[in-house]
């Protein structure tokens, strides 16, 4: 059995926090921002707006897109729970009906949904179950230091879900083959230091925001999303001339000029939403694709590559060709100039 991608469903928080608003706060400019980072704008959760609601409505829409009632289990990637303890993807499960299916979160950060595919992939092969919801959800802009320049303006929130059928690997929305990767000797360059097992109680509140060296991370996401998209093109024996639709995680756009560039992939092909949400963490590549779908970007038939890189470090990269799934964006669209790509 292999996993078939049969609905999309996004969420959104409502208020939106320009470059503008931040600079009069933070010792940076919209200039800056947008230059080294193509961000114009993110969303921010309110108070009460947490992970699990986020999830649980992103999901609720990907099952409405699907024209399906359940699934027999949910994965939820993210790596800003509600609670270190217990993991959120039962709550989700439980906010939409469906407390008793197996429900689990995985944290591979930034490449978290792409983990969270194939570990429902391994579900649906395993026979443990016909449908899975694969939700990516955070909510980072908890995790960094409202007084950080070098994080705030990069984060935002939101959610996105798919919902997976058992099917056949010759169908459209088929998934795989996927290249997946981590490196814990690099786990300093994108680190939370306290509020874990290893430094419980900090007398400096800053260690308990995300620290992140970022010029570092930047040069392993593009060397690393590089070699991954062209192992997992190796794979699938799929040529580069053949990729329609590059889906990267959007940390930077810089990021994912970079890949293309290296790549040699033309820059239309680059799907790109970061001007409008910044970083989504784990909810990065579903927003993305729900965007491009919206906006007329990603049609059936494309041939995609997704790729994503994250803290762990995590990296990765999976292929499938688009189904004839329109996506349920609940009223958060964002501009269609969002799509075409910046060339500096
Ligand atoms: N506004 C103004 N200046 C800023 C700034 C901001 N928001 N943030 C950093 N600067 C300053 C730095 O202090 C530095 O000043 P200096 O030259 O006087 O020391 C200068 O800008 C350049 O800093 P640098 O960190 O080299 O900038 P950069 O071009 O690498 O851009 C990031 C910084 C964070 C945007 C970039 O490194 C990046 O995107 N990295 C990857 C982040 C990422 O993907 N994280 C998540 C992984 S999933």
């Amino acid at each position: 059995m292999t996993a078939v991608l049969a609905g999309l469903g996004t969420c959104l928080p409502p208020r939106v926090v320009g470059n503008r608003e931040l600079s009069q706060r933070l010792d940076t400019s919209d200039d800056w921002i947008q230059a080294r980072t193509g961000i114009h704008e993110r969303r921010i959760a309110d108070t009460g707006t947490t992970t699990v609601g986020m999830a649980t409505s992103a999901a609720d829409a990907a099952l409405s897109d699907s024209g399906m009632a359940d699934v027999d289990a949910l994965v939820l990637a993210t790596s800003t729970p509600d609670q270190l303890c217990p993991g959120s993807a039962p709550q989700v499960a439980a906010g939409l009906g469906l407390s008793g299916i197996p429900a689990l979160d995985v944290n591979a950060a930034c490449t978290g949904f792409l983990y969270a595919l194939a570990t429902a992939g391994g579900m649906l092969a395993a026979e443990l179950a016909e449908r899975v919801l694969v939700i990516g959800a955070d909510t980072f802009s908890r995790l960094c230091d409202p007084d950080d320049r070098t994080t705030a303006p990069i984060f935002g929130d939101g959610a996105g879900a798919v919902v997976l059928r058992a099917g056949t690997a010759a169908e459209p929305g088929a998934l795989g083959p996927f290249d997946l990767h981590a490196d814990g000797t690099r786990a300093n360059l994108l680190v939370v230091p306290a509020g874990g097992s290893k430094q419980r109680f900090s007398d400096n509140s800053h260690d308990y925001f995300l620290h992140m060296q970022g010029r570092e991370v930047f040069r392993h996401a593009c060397a690393k999303m590089a070699e991954s998209v062209l192992a997992v093109l190796r794979v699938a024996r799929l040529p580069l001339a053949g990729v329609d639709r590059l889906v990267g995680h959007q940390a930077n756009l810089r990021i994912l000029q970079t890949l293309a560039a290296r790549l040699g992939l033309d820059e239309k092909h680059l799907v790109t939403n970061i001007g409008h949400v910044g970083n989504t963490s784990a909810a990065s590549i579903p927003l993305a694709l729900a965007d491009a779908v919206d906006g007329g970007h990603l049609r059936p038939g494309h041939h995609v590559v997704l790729t994503a890189f994250g803290a762990g470090l995590t990296w990765g990269s999976s292929v499938l060709t688009w189904p004839p799934v329109r996506g349920n964006m609940q009223g958060h669209r964002i501009p269609e100039d969002s799509y075409e790509p910046v060339v500096r």
